[in-house]
């Protein structure tokens, strides 16, 4: 095909824009957490655009959503496409929104090229790719790729302790959450674009990232029961502080993590609550939520063991009780050598470079792989930064993004 690319430039930039705005936090600030009032205003703003292009929109009980568009053979199964909306908490604006509206445009793009697709092209947007809210990753599609079964949903509860089904309910989606896995052939191929959220693209000048392989990420919950008192009263000898218990935890899971020798290898407590929380309180109870990743799921696995060694020793150490839950440990995804192939043409024909990679950010496209085959493309952010009010790509960027992805798409859906 001889793409037109990027259609309307311009307009993908306002609608990124325009989402950005829709935010519980000021510009340029983006927090849109799940079923909040923002996320449910981003996505009316989505779906508007997608009813616009004459996409055919439906939800599931999760409130993942499909935009179809619908091809000359409604009996094959559709090309995917798509990421996320939400966005953690002091995020940036093109982390998951890119791979929704850069989708939709390349939807666009071989629209107002005339283009019929054999196959339907469908646009998914995954609800709560971000743990941010029930403290688990990629909640949408990894009930959709059958990995979370609806009772271990149900459980879910976010920290004001309201449950998954009150707030989906609030959120307006109902239905049986059994509905939501879809089985294998559902769709035909998978493909995902993302900001790399690394810095090499950028740094070795090239255009396109084309992901062979998504790291396996680990979360493990640690509740630290300590003892708690006057800060001054209560002499150091004998104390049982629950927060200088943590510090050990944080500290022995980065020695654990830079212990491998592989730069692959990568930990993060990225929450820790204390309790009471006042300066002159000796800390009783503390909440760590860890995140272990690596390319190699044994790897990772071994970090994890070191980790739980580590609290049965701190625990014995300092006299704190310690308990852990394992919250999701979930092996690593291939991508299709074929859709890559695509990808790596489509890439060429457009005069764009690009290099095989693997993500160390884990993505929706983790858990379609279950059900689908999945490959992901990435375009460069400045810097490597992601998951920051800072986060940018550039219209250039995008634009690469948007047209070797529209004809991917096309070659897929043919
Ligand atoms: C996704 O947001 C991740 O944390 O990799
Ligand atoms: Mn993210
Ligand atoms: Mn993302």
């Amino acid at each position: 095909m001889t793409a037109q690319p990027n259609r309307n430039l311009d307009g993908l930039l306002q609608e990124l824009a325009a989402l950005a705005r829709i935010s519980a936090a000021e510009p340029p600030v983006v927090t849109r957490v799940v079923f909040s009032e923002a996320d449910l205003r981003a996505r009316a703003y989505v779906k508007g655009l997608c009813s616009a292009a004459g996409l055919t929109v439906h939800e599931d009980a999760i409130g993942n959503t499909f935009a179809r568009w619908q091809g000359a053979d409604p009996q094959l199964a559709p090309i995917g496409t798509g990421s996320h909306i939400d966005a953690i908490p002091n995020a940036g604006m093109y982390d998951g929104t890119v791979g929704v509206l850069g989708g939709l445009e390349a939807i666009r793009v071989l629209q107002s090229m005339g283009f019929t697709p054999r196959r339907s092209i469908e646009l998914v947007i995954f609800t709560a790719e971000e743990p941010t809210r029930f403290g688990i990753g990629c909640l949408g599609s990894r009930m959709m790729g059958n990995v979370l079964t609806p009772a271990k949903a149900l459980a879910l509860r976010d920290k004001q302790g309201v449950g998954l089904e009150e707030l989906r309910t609030q959120a307006g989606f109902s239905g049986p959450l059994e509905s939501v896995a879809l089985p294998s052939g559902r769709f035909h191929q998978f493909i995902e674009l993302h900001i790399e959220q690394g810095p090499l693209l950028e740094q070795e000048g090239i255009d396109l990232g084309l992901v062979t392989y998504i790291a396996a990420p680990a979360s493990l919950r640690i509740q630290l029961e300590g003892e708690g008192g006057h800060a001054g009263g209560k002499l150091m000898p004998g104390r049982k502080d629950a927060l200088t218990a943590a510090a050990e935890l944080i500290l022995a899971l980065e020695t654990e993590a830079l212990s491998t020798g592989a730069i692959d290898t990568v930990a993060t407590v990225g929450v820790c609550e204390v309790f009471p929380g006042a300066v002159n309180s000796i800390p009783s109870r503390v909440r760590l939520e860890t995140d272990i990743r690596d390319t190699d799921g044994a790897r990772r696995d071994r970090v994890l063991d070191a980790l739980r060694a580590a609290c049965a020793d701190v625990s014995a150490r300092r006299r704190v009780h310690i308990t852990t839950e394992l919250v999701n440990a979930d092996p690593p995804a291939t991508c299709d050598a074929a859709i890559l192939a695509v990808m790596e043409a489509s890439a060429k024909e457009a005069g764009r470079t690009s290099k095989k990679m693997v993500s160390r950010a884990y993505h929706d496209s983790l858990f379609m792989a279950r059900i689908a085959p999945v490959a992901m493309l990435f375009i460069p952010c400045r810097g490597g930064v992601s998951h920051r009010p800072d986060e940018y790509a550039s219209p250039e960027w995008i634009a690469n993004g948007v047209h070797v992805l529209a004809r991917t798409l096309a070659t897929l859906a043919s």
